[in-house]
């Protein structure tokens, strides 16, 4: 290890996910053990522009590694999308002595980092946080397992009352341009069909398979909806229209929204927070910049921040294919 810094900054920013306290823990532990002051950011980038800031040290993250949400707070803010909240933000660095930064969060974070950067010359180092697991370069983001099991446990529940009524149930995740949230917990939830922001499925094929099932003998359903997806029509459309277009459905609509985001982690995105928490600090101290830290095939690797934005990794089309055999 270079053993480059002294004082290194952590924030989290955009939509809270479940493990984040585990990572800001991790981030704030590696620099105890490497000698480094760790400064605590609240409230993502504004926190950055208001100066913000409390010292963190081993024992201020006591108790907070099974804790959801983050105790950093978040937001997104729209005055560091200027040069000018840019620039204070990084006066206020400059002011406070913090020499790099470890950002947590999704791709508009990510994007933030890279123009502190480039302005700036603030090395800074990324963690990903988001439920909906559409950020590049790493097979898993931290809070998306913990969101995949709070999804079922909804549905599940859910399904208990579908059946006892004969309802067709369509249920609304998050995933604004990712379904990955959609396509796996529906698949683990066993949903009849799924709808994702990827590909536009056709509101026929959806009738279709209801119909079939019907003949088949299916006396309830459930149809997961990713927010994102691109029939066009929003969830209470999609159930109007299925209304009209096939006879004695009682339907239902319920929409998950933010419980998604809340909750204890799960032991997964705990362990995930850890290694990438220790993993930040390090790359931090071999020099690495404008990178983010991520996890492929268990191992913890960095990619350019350019790469894990750029777009959501391909569509898992075998699960696609698992779903249309074991939905029959
Ligand atoms: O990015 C995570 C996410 O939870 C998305 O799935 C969702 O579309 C969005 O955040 C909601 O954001 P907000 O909490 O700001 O409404």
């Amino acid at each position: 290890m270079l053993g480059k810094y002294k004082k290194i900054g952590v924030l989290t920013s955009g939509g809270d996910a479940p493990g984040m306290n585990a990572a800001i823990r991790a981030v704030v532990r590696s620099c105890s053990y490497y000698n480094i002051e760790c400064i605590g950011i609240y409230r993502g980038y504004q926190g950055l522009i208001e100066g913000e800031f409390e010292v963190l040290t081993a024992r201020s993250v006591r108790n907070v590694i099974n804790r959801g949400g983050t105790f950093l707070k978040s937001a997104r803010s729209q005055e560091f999308r200027s040069e000018e909240g840019r620039a204070k933000a990084a006066s206020k660095m400059k002011e406070a002595g913090i020499e790099a930064l470890v950002v947590i969060g999704g791709d508009g974070t990510f994007t933030g980092a890279i123009y502190l950067e480039q302005e700036h010359g603030i090395p800074v180092v990324g963690i990903p946080g988001t439920i909906d697991n559409d950020i590049n370069g790493t097979d898993y983001t931290i809070g998306y397992d913990t969101a995949l099991n709070t999804v079922v446990d909804a549905i599940d529940k859910i399904r208990d009352t579908a059946s006892s009524h004969d309802r067709l149930f369509l249920i609304e995740v998050m995933g604004r341009d990712a379904g990955d949230i959609a396509l796996n917990a529906g698949v683990g939830a066993g949903a009849e069909e799924i709808l994702i922001p990827e590909e536009d499925m056709g509101v026929e094929r959806m009738l279709d398979s209801l119909q079939k099932s019907r003949k088949t003998g299916k006396t309830s359903s459930i149809i997961v909806v990713a927010e994102g997806e691109k029939s066009g029509k929003n969830i209470f459309e999609l159930a109007e229209l299925i209304g009209e277009s096939l006879e004695g459905y009682d339907i239902r609509v319920s929409v998950l929204g933010h419980i998604q985001r809340g909750g204890a982690p799960s032991c997964y995105d705990r362990v995930l927070a850890s290694k990438l928490g220790v993993g930040a600090v390090e790359a931090l101290l071999r020099g690495e910049n404008r990178v983010m830290v991520g996890i492929t095939n268990k191992l913890v690797t960095s990619v350019d921040f350019e790469v894990a934005i750029k777009g959501h990794k391909p569509l898992d089309k075998e699960l696609r294919r698992v779903l249309d055999i074991t939905s029959v």
